[in-house]
């Protein structure tokens, strides 16, 4: 898979869509710090060397179901850098918390292709060091965690080359068995699981995910199947 770094860019999201749309192959692209990094929801996402930025883009099927990617490019990323499994969680749908504060976040999106295909873009954002001692914390609304803590000296060449292979693996497997194989792996690293979260508007008690990887959640009137779209959940 072709790899660039780049001192400095907009969004390495952007960037992979850009050569994907342009016609290119698989790409891993990062950044040492961007200047419009994007978060889910609009918002947007602070990045620079204290973390890990980057984007693997890909050319997939058009008809390839993506509701589980996320979740299942979090567990990778989970089961990688945290084979014990006993303090990386995953906030569905594309949250990493780490010892219970955010550690980072996935940012998936796609363009359209000819001949049937979409470019799928996966944006991956990691906190490498802790925040200064005088830095803002208000910008951080479920804490901040950082990589360092769980891995001393860590430093993003390190932790990209760890990461790459593992997702390009993972990729090749997800686009021919879909989200069914990690159901039991996302649940090992559940973070919301029998707790009381609201998403969106519906309250209810996260019981796991489908085989399509949509949010189980349990109501008053039922259990109501959620997929990620454009909402977040928030543990209540
Ligand atoms: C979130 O938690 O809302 C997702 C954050 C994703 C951030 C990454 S950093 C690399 C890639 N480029 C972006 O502009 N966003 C993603």
């Amino acid at each position: 898979m072709e790899r660039r770094h780049l001192a400095e860019c907009g969004s390495t999201n952007t960037e992979a869509l850009a050569h994907l749309r342009e016609g290119g192959g698989p790409l891993l692209v990062s950044a040492s710090r961007q200047t419009a990094g994007r978060g889910r929801l609009g918002r947007a996402w602070q990045s620079d060397d204290a973390s890990l930025t980057f984007s693997l883009g890909l050319p997939l099927p058009a008809d390839l179901d993506l509701s589980g990617l996320s979740l299942v490019v979090g567990c990778t990323v989970a089961d990688t850098l945290d084979p014990d499994g006993e303090r990386i969680r995953l906030k569905w749908p594309n949250d990493l918390f780490l010892d219970g504060a955010k550690l980072g976040g996935i940012l998936i999106e796609t363009v359209p292709l000819q001949h049937e295909h979409r470019g799928v873009v996966i944006g991956i954002g990691l906190n490498l060091q802790p925040l200064p001692a005088d830095a803002d914390r208000s910008a951080f609304a479920s804490g901040h965690a950082a990589l360092q803590s769980l891995t001393p000296g860590a430093t993003a060449s390190a932790t990209l080359d760890r990461l790459a292979p593992a997702l390009r693996a993972v990729l090749a497997d997800f686009e021919t068995l879909g989200f069914g194989p990690w159901q039991a792996a996302f649940s090992r690293r559940d973070l919301a699981a029998g707790q009381r979260v609201r998403v969106g508007e519906q309250l209810g008690v996260a019981r796991g995910v489908s085989t399509r990887g949509e949010l189980l959640l349990d109501t008053a009137t039922g259990i109501a199947l959620v997929s990620a779209g454009e909402l977040s959940l928030r543990l209540e």
